[in-house]
């Protein structure tokens, strides 16, 4: 017994207990149920009543040390563990502002704009990034040999020349007008790739809202009075529209928009290049071929539709003067943005 005793000193003096996962395994070896310290308790109930005296003063001598050396080890570590995550830490100071974030430019200006045609009766549709040449090109009256088509220009995806990154919003159209009758008033927003170097003014991919009214006698008038009602209610009630004469594949007559610059209002600036107007889209009658592309009856139906992007709107409402600013997210620049 004695020697029992004597052994399991022996064990505790060298016993190495280093961290909080030594200590555990110190516990279970002496003072755990199945530890050393029971089993000699076990041992003990065995011995003969003129030993027991003896024996059990010396046992609970050995069990009161192990477990004052277990108690001094335990406090020892939590303390450690505590003092290393609280030691640099103040109480006393006030708290840190609080980080809100804000609604990315392009979201909140996107926003805008839906609103303002939904509330002209404009309901809201979206199409495929990925797109075939059937409804970013074809459909739209592209013929086959227009430069748009070409790889400096389009990125096509793999080596499949029928299936593309869509370079305008004017596919979603072709969509929507495939599956729906006139009468049709819709507004696409979305993104769109086009093969450009990145730059303060050109971008390999941005934003558009694609808008589309198909009707019986849908005039020009009503796509000028549209698009007038719409930059009144994002520019406000004094800016100036103008429609210059273009080309579009899938509108005839088709034109480019101009609003009166709203930075200098219209005395000439930087932005406007001292015209006095700045381009904000393009916009046209639909082409009776695009309708019949899409199995709605010419001569039954007209419509017009137009296109803006959503990076020269912002950029126009709140003066971004370089378009890389909307895909980097610094913060300095998102920041400003919070609460609109
Ligand atoms: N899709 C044209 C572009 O990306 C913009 C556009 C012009 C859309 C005229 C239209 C439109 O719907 O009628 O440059």
């Amino acid at each position: 017994m004695l020697e029992v005793i004597e052994n399991i000193r022996q064990e505790f003096n060298t016993f190495p207990v280093d961290s909080l996962e030594d200590l555990e395994k110190f516990r279970l070896r002496f003072l755990s149920r199945n530890g050393l310290m029971n089993e000699l308790f076990e041992q003990f109930k065995g011995v003969g009543p003129d030993q027991k005296k003896q024996f059990g003063q010396t046992i609970n001598q050995l069990k009161n040390q192990l477990e004052g050396q277990y108690q001094s080890w335990k406090l020892e570590f939590d303390e450690k563990s505590s003092a290393s995550s609280d030691a640099d830490w103040d109480f006393t100071l006030p708290p840190l502002p609080e980080q809100i974030g804000s609604r990315h430019p392009l979201t909140i200006v996107r926003e805008q704009m839906l609103s303002i045609f939904e509330r002209m009766g404009f309901n809201l549709s979206e199409g495929p990034e990925i797109e075939d040449d059937w409804h970013n090109f074809s459909a739209l009256n592209f013929p086959l040999n227009h430069p748009a088509r070409e790889m400096q220009d389009t990125f096509f995806v793999e080596k499949n020349p029928d299936v593309v990154l869509r370079t305008h919003t004017s596919s979603v159209q072709i969509r929507v007008m495939e599956r729906q009758k006139p009468p049709i008033r819709t507004i696409s927003p979305g993104r769109v790739y086009r093969n450009e170097a990145i730059s303060a003014r050109a971008h390999c991919m941005f934003h558009q809202i694609e808008g589309l009214y198909v009707n019986k006698e849908v005039s020009f008038a009503e796509l000028k009075q549209t698009l007038y009602h719409f930059v009144r209610e994002m520019f406000g009630q004094e800016v100036k529209i103008r429609f210059r004469p273009s080309f579009f594949p899938f509108t005839e007559p088709s034109a480019e928009i101009d609003i009166s610059c709203i930075i200098c209002k219209g005395q000439g600036c930087n932005v406007c290049k001292q015209s006095g107007w700045v381009e904000i889209g393009g916009a046209g009658m639909l082409d009776p071929n695009v309708l019949s592309n899409c199995k709605i009856d010419p001569t039954e139906y007209s419509g017009f539709a137009f296109g803006m992007g959503i990076e020269r709107i912002t950029m126009l409402k709140y003066q971004v003067r370089d378009l890389r600013l909307y895909t980097e997210n610094d913060v300095r620049f998102l920041r400003q943005f919070r609460g609109l």
